[in-house]
């Protein structure tokens, strides 16, 4: 018997478009002596065609498995994640909160601090109380300025001058209620694949150079002349740190299934920051995410398996609780 797989793609983040390439990458790499693939694809709008997941369990006898191949906002921060829990589905990658933890620069930073995991300093702001001179008195400059909640760059700005600030703050309070003002560290970035559930496994790191300032939209997406070392050119004792680092992480938010793990080494300390962790990493053929697993000896069809089964496991598990009296 095939396991029936859904697919489901697209979505209402400004991540559409990168979702249809991770999406395509996957259902070419499902083989059909394994699988019924069936495709659900959201809409820009949020329409599902041919139609939505009902959140009614047993609504849904054709299908065993949900792989959600959706970037940012309302795939990857616990919303879709909810829908499938209460259809009682098994589904691919983090749980609600996971998600939800992940997805906000601040939760995240408060949970990996209290870990004890090395995050870079910042402050927040809400946007109905912006600060100029808070912003300005907290670091000095530059500083980077993020919404709280989104990926891919968007809305990012990094700050070398009052004005910029400014200009920096207003655009991100367009895309988010919740401000993060960060300390730029001037240095190597470097990210980590991590895969499992309750024993999660780390990649081997990858090195990213931005071709400009920063590794803003336009670098990730269009302009094609980012580099990538992989793997990253580190003295063993680093690649442990990271890979020790990034399983913190994974645990400390309590993630299953995968995350990519991105990471800011300080050129002057030598010092390494969690920057963040992406439940549902970009998973293009050529995306990062599963480059490191091929590096490291996990194929990309093999990977999508696993990623299956232990979306299975974890729905397996989460069936011994009871929810009533
Ligand atoms: N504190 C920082 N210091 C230096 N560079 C940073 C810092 N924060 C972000 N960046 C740069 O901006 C990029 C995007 O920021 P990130 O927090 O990863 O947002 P996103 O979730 O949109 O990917 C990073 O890949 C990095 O190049
Ligand atoms: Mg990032």
């Amino acid at each position: 018997m095939k396991l029936k797989v859904a697919v489901v793609y697209g979505g209402r983040s400004g991540e559409h478009e990168v979702s249809l390439r991770s999406a395509e990458s996957i259902l070419n790499a499902l083989s059909p002596d394994k699988y019924e693939v069936r495709r659900f694809l959201i809409g820009k709008e949020g329409k599902w065609n041919p139609f939505p997941i009902l959140p009614e369990p047993g609504a849904h006898p054709d299908i065993d498995v949900i792989f959600p191949v959706l970037h940012g906002t309302f795939g990857e921060d616990g919303t879709v994640q909810g829908l499938f829990e209460l259809a009682d589905l098994p589904y691919v990658g983090a749980g609600v909160m996971a998600s939800a933890v992940s997805m906000d620069k601040v939760m995240m930073k408060r949970v990996c601090r209290e870990a004890h995991l090395p995050v870079v300093d910042w402050v927040e702001m809400a946007r109905e109380k912006l600060d100029f001179n808070r912003a300005e008195a907290a670091f000095g400059f530059p500083v980077f300025v993020k919404p709280a909640n989104l990926g891919s760059s968007v809305g990012i700005s990094k700050a070398h001058n009052r004005a910029e600030l400014e200009k920096a703050l207003e655009l991100a309070a367009q895309f988010d209620r919740k401000i993060v003002i960060e300390k730029a560290i001037v240095g190597r970035e470097l990210e980590i694949s991590v895969l499992g559930n309750r024993e999660p496994v780390a990649s081997a790191p990858c090195e990213i150079h931005p071709s400009r300032e920063f590794y803003d939209y336009e670098d990730k997406y269009l302009l094609n002349e980012a580099k990538f070392d992989l793997p990253a050119q580190l003295p063993q004792k680093e690649i442990d740190a990271i890979q020790r680092l990034a399983l913190g992480c994974y645990r400390a938010v309590e993630c299953s299934g995968l995350a990519r793990v991105d990471f800011l080494r300080e050129a002057s300390t030598g010092e390494l920051f969690i920057n963040e962790i992406n439940t549902l990493p970009g998973f293009t053929s050529i995306s990062m995410y599963p480059r490191m697993w091929e590096h490291s000896g996990i194929g990309f069809a093999e990977l999508i398996d696993r990623l299956i089964s232990l979306a299975l496991e974890r729905h397996r598990e989460k069936k011994a609780t009871r929810f009533a009296r």
